[in-house]
């Protein structure tokens, strides 16, 4: 894959845009964040966020990146030189750096359970998953090496370029997933006790309704669309000029929250019938799935798949946040990717070592109150992606003119003056109050 590579078709765009958004966000962090934040009110709210600000800022960063056909920094300095906007590329950088360096250790946690869950298949033994969980995130050698072995996996594929592999895998493993995820919705749900899940989900506790959860579910949206650090600019940088945005930035994040609901549905249910709490933060996803599938006939096999399917959407996310990094890296040149691939990845797995080890050997090191991972994740998702959000709107809605963004945007004009205002107005003005708010 060259820099300046092109989808081949319009699908692929799609799957690739949808398989950068889909992936822990959507299932592991997604109901974790709604478990310890009230449940219901903090699903309205990512939804809410996800509808009015993020598809807003989604459809901005598809049009900077087709508009652009370059990497971030330069597609900016292209469209707009001699100005500072290519900063936004350089937040898009650094961002991307830091949120694979801790989402590396989820992938890695990934691949510890997915050995673990075949060679005790082979056995036969049955797994405690609530202390496999915690046995692996505090053993340093294991956890270390799983998120080197992670980052070897996204490197390689970054590296040879394998984007067409990503579309035609993508088509197989994105539906496959939904089944899945439909199939342990039914497990779950018929468990006895499985009501108190859904009104968890579903009946709002109005005492959430604060500044802090509306940031967290604000950071849960970019973070979950992956917008705000640049990487859909970079993704849309290698579709043709001639695709429409609209509707492909639509499919995207419907087809987000449809994955988040439904991992939320499969976790809930289960949690309250099992007598879980559904306040365990990062284990949740991880001690409650398998907990499902135990279940499940054949619950063992079918763990073992969706582990692979884990795996596999958590690939496709980690691809993207490299990708930022190498295109930027690489620039204009088309040739250096390989070096830059590995080069990049060394660097962003010793960034993630701390995180790695803040559920063992770093536990009792915090900063602000947080663990390591978890501030990492903090000023990621609740400052570096609004920011980088609240930017790029700006720089749609204000440095394009309207002639630019309308035919670019190609589209009714009653959508088109929505988008706009949002971009211009709701977006930049709920970003601001909601950091201001969040820092006092
Ligand atoms: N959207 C991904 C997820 O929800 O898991 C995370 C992510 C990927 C964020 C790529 C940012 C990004 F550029």
């Amino acid at each position: 894959m060259s820099s300046r590579d092109q989808f081949a078709s319009k699908i692929g765009f799609i799957l690739a845009a949808a398989g950068s958004a889909i992936g822990l966000g959507a299932i592991w962090k997604f109901p974790y964040m709604a478990g310890t934040n009230g449940g219901s009110v903090f699903i309205l709210l990512f939804i809410l966020c996800t509808v009015i600000i993020g598809l807003p800022i989604l459809i901005a960063e598809f049009m900077i990146g087709r508009r652009g056909q370059l990497d971030p920094i330069h597609s900016f300095k292209k469209q707009a030189p001699g100005t500072p906007w290519f900063m936004i590329g350089w937040i898009g950088l650094i961002a991307c750096g830091l949120i694979l360096s801790f989402y590396s250790v989820v992938g890695g946690w990934i691949l510890s359970y997915l050995t673990r869950a075949l060679t005790f298949s082979l056995t036969g033994q049955s797994l405690d998953f609530a202390t496999l969980f915690t046995d692996i995130i505090s053993n340093p050698w294991e956890i270390i090496l799983s998120q080197a072995a992670f980052m070897l996996i996204t490197l390689l594929i970054v590296q040879a370029g394998i984007k067409r592999g990503i579309e035609v895998a993508s088509k197989w493993m994105m539906p496959l997933l939904f089944l899945f995820f439909i199939l342990l919705f039914i497990r779950s749900i018929t468990l006895d006790g499985a009501m108190a899940g859904i009104e968890f989900m579903f009946v709002p506790d109005w005492s959430y309704l604060n500044a802090e959860t509306l940031l967290l579910a604000l950071g849960q949206a970019f973070f979950s669309l992956s917008v705000g650090v640049a990487a859909m600019i970079t993704y849309a940088s290698y579709l043709s000029p001639k695709e429409q945005i609209a509707g492909s930035a639509s499919n995207v994040a419907v087809m987000n929250i449809a994955i988040s609901i439904l991992a939320g549905l499969v976790i809930f249910p289960a949690v309250f019938a099992l007598g879980y709490s559904p306040e365990q933060g990062p284990g949740l996803a991880f001690i409650m799935i398998p907990a499902v599938f135990e279940q499940l006939p054949m619950g063992g096999f079918f763990l073992i798949i969706f582990f692979i399917l884990l795996l596999f959407a958590t690939t496709t996310s980690a691809i993207a946040l490299l990708e930022v990094v190498v295109a930027i890296g690489i620039g204009r040149k088309t040739e250096g990717r390989k070096k830059a691939s590995w080069l990049f990845a060394a660097i962003i797995f010793i960034l993630g070592v701390p995180s790695a080890l803040s559920f063992g050997l770093l536990s009792d090191v915090t900063i602000l109150d947080r663990s390591i991972f978890d501030f990492v994740d903090y000023i990621t998702s609740s400052f570096m992606m609004p920011i980088g959000a609240l930017f790029t709107s700006l720089f749609v809605g204000y440095y394009y003119t309207k002639d630019i963004s309308r035919s670019e945007l190609n589209t009714s004009p009653v959508i088109y003056h929505i988008w706009l205002n949002i971009v211009r107005y709701l977006a930049p003005l709920a970003i601001i109050i909601i950091l201001i708010r969040s820092a006092f």
